[in-house]
């Protein structure tokens, strides 16, 4: 290790002396493995990084809990990865496209002619829209969901059919399955949905998707498939492999902390991959190839992500539960309570304490999403709750 590098480590971890405040992703992480290989195991480094982190975050400006963003970053072997890609980047079809492919098949236990490597789970719903409505034709959401695929819809000129959530904020599936008709061309479902964060009733759902995949496409979201802690819950992509025109998106941004290197997954029929591949708008970015393949089989990061994950949002909602608020159960990384009062007010507040909260999901304008940072980060935001309603 050169004495400068040595030197820039110990400024930047607080397993040096100084000042513990530098962002965590400027830590040089090839020194990680240093430390690991000098007898520091990583589960001490992990909670190392949680306490550099917490300070980092806090020292960048107020806390973002708006976006649903992993607070702890990527994985110290993630960022291991990418010092050591040094030439891939100057690489047109570089391995680490089919690596990462076959990597993420083995993950979620499809061949690798199932998957589909992109640019963010957002670009599989671009692509859809493209693949599927370029000469119009309808879609069937729920509302509120994740937008992507309704606006891309939209702009399209794609007849959008957006069907409210019921009174428990699930989806209609009886009210979506009487919008489905000869010219629609995708059925969308969000599984935890986003914003509202609870988990869909698994049978119903499934039932839902074999049937209306009988009608059309049916596309399911589990962006944040990683953080549900129900027993006995699956993903759909076994009935991906049923052979039915269903596809299943999938990201690197929430679990592994990846949201701004970009790098999704369609997993679905070898035919529909051939037709999407025909419409990506470009080739994912080889950093977030690299990092994503090291997060994929980094399987202490990721539970430790999801450990920390549920304390915080166990803290934030017992705390509501205390307060009397109306709290979605959420199966994701972020938490829909009831405020009572406009969401513009609550952002109001909370931005006087430090944290950037989410903003209004209409028609829900007295709901806030709140997104689960570190353990340390959520105790603070519970001690300034009561303020908020006082
Ligand atoms: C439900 C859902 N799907 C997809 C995405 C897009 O994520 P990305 O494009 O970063 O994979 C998000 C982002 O917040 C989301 O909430």
């Amino acid at each position: 290790m050169s004495s400068v590098s040595r030197r820039q480590w110990l400024r930047t971890t607080s397993l040096g002396l100084g000042a513990s405040v530098a962002l965590p992703g400027l830590l040089p992480a090839s020194e990680m493995s240093r430390v690991l290989g000098g007898g520091v195991s990583y589960a001490t480094m992990l909670d190392q990084m949680e306490r550099d982190v917490t300070a980092a975050r806090r020292a960048a400006g107020p806390i973002r809990l708006h976006f649903n963003e992993n607070p702890f970053g990527m994985s110290p072997k993630a960022k291991d990865a990418l010092m050591g890609s040094w030439a891939q980047h100057t690489w047109y079809m570089p391995p680490i496209r089919e690596e990462i492919r076959e990597t993420f098949a083995k993950y979620v236990g499809v061949p690798a002619d199932h998957v589909l490597v992109t640019q963010g789970s957002s670009e599989v719903l671009s692509i859809l829209a493209l693949a599927y409505n370029m000469h119009g034709g309808e879609i069937v959401a729920p509302w509120p969901t994740f937008e992507d695929l309704p606006r891309w819809g939209e702009t399209l000129g794609a007849t959008v059919h957006k069907v409210p959530l019921d009174h428990r904020m699930d989806h209609d599936l009886y009210q979506m399955e009487q919008k489905i008709n000869g010219n629609t061309k995708l059925v969308f479902v969000c599984n935890p949905n986003n914003p509202t964060s609870n988990l869909a009733d698994d049978q119903a759902l499934r039932e839902f998707v074999t049937n209306s995949a009988r009608r059309s496409t049916v596309i399911v979201d589990e962006a944040y498939f990683d953080f549900v802690n129900v027993p006995g819950h699956k993903s759909m992509v076994d009935l991906v492999l049923k052979g039915q025109p269903i596809i299943v998106s999938r990201t690197a941004s929430k679990l592994h902390g990846l949201a701004g290197l970009r790098c999704g997954f369609a997993v679905a029929r070898p035919d529909i991959i051939a037709k999407l591949q025909q419409y990506v708008t470009g080739d994912p970015n080889v950093f977030g190839l690299v990092a994503g393949k090291a997060s994929l089989l980094d399987t202490e990061y990721q539970a430790f992500v999801k450990a920390k994950n549920a304390e915080g949002r166990t803290m934030l909602m017992d705390a509501l539960k205390t307060l009397g608020k109306n709290v979605a159960p959420s199966q994701t990384n972020f938490v829909f309570f009831q405020a009572g009062r406009p969401v513009e007010q609550m952002q109001k507040y909370f931005l006087s304490k430090g944290f950037v909260i989410g903003r209004a999901f209409p028609p829900y304008t007295d709901w806030c999403r709140v997104s689960i940072g570190t353990p340390d980060e959520m105790k603070q935001f519970v001690a300034a709750l009561p303020g908020a309603f006082a």
